[in-house]
């Protein structure tokens, strides 16, 4: 049960919506003053009056009832205690019959929701670059399931352009096939890198000829082209696997050549095209940016010109309420123009979309992504992660079986969560200590705690049954109305396209779980207060399951 919602629904302030009191209503750190907290200033400018004058009013309007039994007025926020008793009883009982469903909703019900994530390029590294993208938009394919959309995974292949031309043509020159076949993706890297070092004019001559062939349908450019394609997939989907991500389309740039001239043809109809410099572009100087490159002078289409044919085709395929592209910041132009120009040509749609634009990772040595050659490919990230959490569970816990499962979940959820903690706009900076940190805001932390609670259920005896009428004491409230709290973080999560919500939520939840934990006895408490205490970790167990599955995270049963 939402008690933020439950209250908001209970209040009027004329000129606010209820949806902008909901999202006003905080946990008050300090829960003597009472459960749930309205500030006041907020509206003050709307309704002309003090906070302080605000509050009361409010206050002396509120009816109490046997959810909220006790209104208060104090320094201009309205403070809200809550009957403990039915809180509890409510959100443990929500929790043990909803099980793994706890926190889903059916908002996103006859919805659609298309997500542009990972979107790798053919042939290229795939590196530390590609982290946020992958986990982030992973994250929300998963939430938006969640909460009940149709959601549709798109990644968008860069696998269009005239590098394909040199790689071919590189691969011609000093390419082995069985040694392609074997070094993968590194192999025809590495013939990349060779290429843009070593290459002469007459070797970028044919370059330019093997892209034309690509183009013309050749047979054999074709093939080898295909072939390149897939090794990179095959590559990719290995690192996909581990980090729980999955796609319902591979539609990649390629796809969208031969369904530009449509466009093409509309933003010339609609007059937005206009020639400079032997270009085509839309100008789009009246909105402070500049043109949007539709055609280059040799009559070659762009990024942005494929884009804009996916996005139709996105439209006319999936009817999308959202188009997401959860894509890095240094993106913001381009698609701040390729949405200008969708809604310049009178696309009603072109509103919802929406360019979730998140910050650059680097490693703690300042390596980066693709200074030439020098690569910090994500794999190597996630190995080295995993070895040191095989290092970590060693030294720990020596006794462990499955170790080396363990040490996986680990070490992958160490990659994902040291991805997702920050607002997605921030630079991180990613440390292998930091992630991998027992006691930090770390999914190491939030593992052990589940670990810890798994533990404690394994040892009761009895079965769980939660008592009727039961008084939580301090600590134990704090953990229901955290708890409480999940399905309004899942939605905020949702509205703001912030995964890292839910995993401040996974952490916060630890740390009240834990103190609880030292604080109160479990296994050797008696009666009710046993019975309401192991109901609760089992309650807590599971929501940080399920926190840690949208998240694209594994749980060990033992740590
Ligand atoms: N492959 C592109 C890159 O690595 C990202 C593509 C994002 N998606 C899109 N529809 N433009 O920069």
């Amino acid at each position: 049960m939402d008690y933020k919602k439950y209250i908001a629904e209970r209040l009027t302030v004329e000129g606010v919506s209820e949806e902008e009191i909901y999202c006003s209503i905080s946990l008050p750190p300090n829960s003597e003053m009472g459960d749930y907290a309205l500030p006041c200033f907020k509206f003050s400018k709307v309704l002309r009056k003090s906070p302080v004058m605000i509050a009361e009013g409010l206050k002396s309007s509120y009816k109490t009832d046997d959810v909220i039994k006790e209104v208060s007025a104090v320094n201009g926020y309205l403070n809200f205690k809550v009957n403990k008793v039915g809180l509890a009883s409510a959100v443990l009982n929500e929790i043990l019959d909803g099980k793994e469903k706890f926190g889903a909703s059916e908002e996103g019900k006859g919805k659609t929701v298309c997500i542009d994530y990972s979107s790798v390029n053919i042939a290229k590294p795939f590196h530390i670059g590609h982290l946020s993208t992958t986990v982030i938009g992973g994250a929300l394919y998963k939430l938006f399931k969640f909460l009940g959309y149709n959601v549709v995974g798109i990644n968008h292949l860069g696998d269009y352009g005239t590098q394909f031309g040199k790689l071919i043509c590189a691969y011609k020159h000093w390419g082995d096939k069985d040694e392609v076949e074997k070094g993968g993706i590194h192999a025809i890297n590495e013939l990349y890198v060779r290429f843009n070092s070593e290459a002469d004019e007459k070797m970028e001559k044919e370059a330019r000829e093997y892209f034309r062939l690509i183009e013309s349908g050749d047979k054999e450019a074709n093939e080898i082209f295909e072939w390149f394609k897939a090794l990179t997939l095959k590559y990719v989907q290995g690192i996909y696997e581990k980090l729980g991500v999955t796609f319902d389309s591979y539609a990649g740039e390629r796809f969208f050549i031969d369904k530009m001239q449509p466009v093409i043809d509309e933003l010339r109809a609609k007059n937005l095209l206009k020639e400079s410099e032997g270009a085509q572009i839309v100008d789009l100087e009246a909105y402070g940016m500049p043109p949007c490159l539709i055609l280059r002078s040799d009559g070659a289409s762009l990024y942005a010109t494929r884009d804009l044919a996916a996005a139709y085709y996105r439209k006319n395929t999936y009817d999308f309420d959202k188009c997401l592209y959860v894509v890095a910041y240094q993106q913001n132009l381009h698609f701040k123009q390729l949405f200008k120009v969708l809604e310049l040509m009178g696309n009603e749609w072109a509103k919802d979309m929406v360019h979730v634009a998140y910050g650059m990772v680097s490693l703690e040595d300042g390596a980066m992504s693709t200074r030439k050659g020098k690569v910090v490919w994500l794999e190597d990230v996630i190995n080295k992660c995993v070895e040191k959490a095989c290092a970590i569970v060693e030294e720990k816990n020596p006794g462990l079986e499955n170790k080396r499962e363990i040490a996986e979940k680990v070490g992958v959820g160490a990659v994902i969560f040291g991805a997702l903690y920050n607002n997605k706009i921030k630079d991180i900076v990613f440390s292998y200590d930091k992630v991998l940190s027992f006691d930090g805001e770390t999914s190491v932390y939030v593992q052990y705690t589940c670990a810890r609670a798994n533990s404690v259920l394994s040892k009761a005896e009895e079965e769980i049954s939660i008592p009727e009428g039961y008084e939580p004491a301090a600590q134990e409230f704090e953990v229901i109305k955290q708890l409480a709290s999940f399905p309004a973080i899942l939605k905020e999560a949702a509205d703001k396209y912030e995964p890292c919500y839910i995993a401040r939520f996974a952490v916060d939840l630890a740390q009240k779980f834990n103190k609880f934990y030292i604080d109160c006895k479990i296994l050797s408490a008696e009666g009710d207060a046993k019975n309401f205490r192991l109901a609760l970790t089992k309650a807590v167990l599971q929501a940080l399951k399920n926190a840690l599955t949208i998240l694209g995270i594994g749980i060990p049963e033992k740590m």
